[in-house]
This record gives structure tokens, C-alpha cells and sequence, in this order.
């Protein structure tokens, strides 16, 4: 598994789902979210990443360059997020964190 920053993960402009595997999301089941992005994923870069700051609405999950955030994602949640969000465009409102999303802000 390879733990990277936004800064090395991939052209600007190309999508990247970005799963904190630092010490809080870890323990919130944080690996089990990366794998199931990994398996699901079709179109976009899938990368494991350093802490995102919000250590306790973890696992975090951050879309780049779009700057989509989810919040307490688990593995049973990705599915939703890769057909809806990551391939219908439609962000799932119910994840996204609240302190960086007002809902119904798309
Ligand atoms: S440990 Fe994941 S956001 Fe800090």
C-alpha cells in the first residue's frame, strides 16, 4: 500500500480519492475503506494518506482536485460513493462532513 500527499498523488487534474490511514482513522476502520476503494475503483487514482486534520469524524475520505470530504466512511458506504458521487457526479450528502460541506450546497 503506498501512503501518499495530494502533492504526489498524480496530475493535477486527475481525480484522486484520497483514505487517511494515520492513527485515528486507522482505528475507525480506515484500511477496510481503502481496500474497498481499491477494489471498486474504475476511473480514478485510489491512494492512502496522512492525517486530513479531522481526526475525529474519521475514516476521511477526500476527493481531489474537487475537494469533496466524507466523514465516518466504512467500507459498506464506498459503493454508494464510487456509483452515485465518483461516477454519476452526484456527491452522497449523507457522508459528506459537516464542517466543511453545508448540505444542499450542490
Ligand atoms: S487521523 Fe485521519 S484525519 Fe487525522
Amino acid at each position: 500500500m503506498e501512503i501518499g500527499s495530494e502533492q504526489n498523488c498524480s496530475k493535477p487534474e486527475e481525480r484522486c480519492v484520497l483514505v487517511c490511514q494515520h492513527t485515528s482513522c486507522l482505528a475507525a476502520g480506515s484500511a477496510a475503506v481503502l481496500a474497498a476503494f481499491e477494489a471498486a475503483q474504475t476511473e480514478f487514482t485510489v491512494k492512502g494518506c496522512g492525517c486530513q486534520g479531522q481526526c475525529s469524524s474519521g475514516p476521511t475520505v477526500r476527493i481531489i482536485p474537487e475537494e469533496t470530504w466524507y466523514c465516518r466512511v466504512q467500507p459498506n458506504d464506498v459503493p454508494l460513493i464510487v456509483e452515485q458521487h465518483l461516477i454519476g457526479g452526484k456527491p452522497v450528502e449523507d457522508k459528506l462532513h459537516p464542517r466543511i460541506h453545508q448540505r444542499f450546497n450542490f
